[in-house]
């Protein structure tokens, strides 16, 4: 590929212009994997301006990013996590959900969601996701040609979501198709619109604000497991400290949004991982006791978050340049987790990579509290497709979601070849 060599040559030289990074449609047809190599290779931080919004940085290299989130008292969630929502005030939502909150008060909301969190999952993992995946991937199989988005991967993290918060069955999906839209909002790829930052918002405010009020009705409802998270979190209680209802809604719509289309998308990113290097499927085929390895290797190749904010509080440097308090850092996950400083031939797929010490799940104070469950989550999928299939074909393009905060799939059509043995 001369021409894409010598693109980023020019990018490497400073001769060629960054495509505009808060353009979802730069992200189309897949993330710009390749300006970010340059970018890392140039070894400094890269400025964009906004019109209506504040400038950011873009850091790239993965010592940097794992440096800016492990330093909570040099850089603040508090001004918004993703660049639509980071325009220079302080987040409503800040100090009462848990992503977007800084230390002190961080510890406390941690503290008491992760005590019912642990609990729900441990319940969660009795059998009842496990029945389920394998049920859809085995109807998958037999329906030969599907669109793995809709028969598998989106149903996975639905079920998972809807179990840990205690929701019964009916209101899991409704429930994922609200916090998909929350995150992604709903303009279509073709849409003028997806590129104006004010269309953009409004199209997430709308679902977000829908989704609070689905959310508002559903901690009253009857039918909440008693060992479900929602009770938990109104029940939780910790050294005589309580969550407000107005914290246990926050906090829901948090792992709502958290818990779906990052799991949903692993999943998917993961299948056409295996669908493009069969090899690596054979190969796990013959050595199953690399799945959890398989696993760690699908979070890191396909990095679900593409990216977060992060708003500097203390004077910093970071890869050379002086930092003031208040100006804003967009950290692109998928480049540290492809940064070949740290993964050697970083753009292959490889299930046996070891070490992997990947972002996937960010680092520091903010680690992501549903690791065990996404990690059960794409496991139980990988385990039910090696019982039932030989081989996996892609049938067309994926099709993406314009959308440049995760790697978002509308759809994936596949061949699953059934085993012999199954
Ligand atoms: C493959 C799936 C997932 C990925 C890649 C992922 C990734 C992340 C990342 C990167 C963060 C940190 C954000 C930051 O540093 O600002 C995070 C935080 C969080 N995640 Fe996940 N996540 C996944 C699944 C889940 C699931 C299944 C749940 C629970 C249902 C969940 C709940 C949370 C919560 C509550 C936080 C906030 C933690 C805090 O701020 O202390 N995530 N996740």
């Amino acid at each position: 590929m001369p021409e894409l060599r010598s693109a980023v040559q020019d990018l490497t030289a400073g001769t060629s212009p960054v495509p505009d990074l808060t353009d979802p449609r730069s992200f189309l047809p897949e993330p710009p994997y390749q300006v970010w190599a340059a970018l890392r290779r140039s070894g400094r931080l890269h400025y964009q301006e906004r019109e209506g919004a504040p400038g950011f940085h873009s850091v790239t290299r993965y010592r940097d990013i794992d440096r800016v989130l492990r330093d909570s008292a040099g850089f603040s969630s508090e001004w918004g996590m993703t660049l639509d929502s980071a325009l220079g005030v302080h987040d409503p939502a800040a100090g009462k959900m848990i992503e977007l909150t800084d230390p002190p008060r961080h510890q406390r909301l941690r503290r008491l969601v992760s005590g019912g969190l642990n609990r729900s999952v441990a319940r969660t993992m009795d059998g009842v996701l496990r029945e389920r995946v394998q049920r859809w991937v085995e109807q998958a199989v037999a329906d030969g040609e599907t669109d793995f988005v809709r028969s598998v991967s989106e149903r996975v993290p639905a079920a998972a979501t809807g179990l840990l918060l205690g929701l019964p069955e009916r209101e899991w999906d409704r429930l994922a198709d609200r916090a998909g839209r929350a995150l992604c909002g709903s303009l279509a790829v073709d849409d003028e619109r997806v590129g104006d930052l004010d269309a953009r918002r409004h199209s997430t405010a709308t679902a977000n604000g829908q989704l609070l009020v689905h959310l508002a009705g559903l901690l009253d409802h009857a039918e909440l497991a008693e060992e479900g998270l929602i009770r938990r979190l109104l029940d939780a209680e910790l050294d005589g400290d309580r969550l407000t209802r107005e914290e246990v809604l926050l906090n829901c719509l948090n792992l709502a949004i958290a818990g779906n289309e990052t799991t949903k998308n692993a999943t998917t990113g993961g299948l056409l991982a295996f669908a493009g290097n069969p090899e690596q499927w054979q190969r796990l085929r013959r050595r199953p006791e690399l799945l959890d390895q398989a696993v760690e290797e699908v979070l890191r190749y396909t990095t679900p978050p593409l990216h977060f904010t992060r708003t500097v509080l203390e004077p910093r440097t970071v890869a050379g340049t002086a930092l003031r308090p208040g100006e804003l850092l967009c950290l692109w996950m998928p480049s540290a987790n492809r940064d070949e400083e740290v993964f050697p031939d970083p753009d292959d797929f490889r299930i046996e990579r070891n070490p992997n010490p990947h972002l996937a799940f960010t680092s520091g104070k903010h680690f992501c509290l549903g690791a065990p469950l996404a990690r059960l989550e794409i496991r139980l999928v990988l385990e039910a497709l090696l019982t039932h299939v030989e081989s996996i074909h892609l049938l067309g393009a994926p099709v993406r979601r314009p959308t440049n905060l995760v790697t978002a799939y509308a759809s994936l059509p596949v061949a699953l070849r059934r085993c012999t043995r199954s």
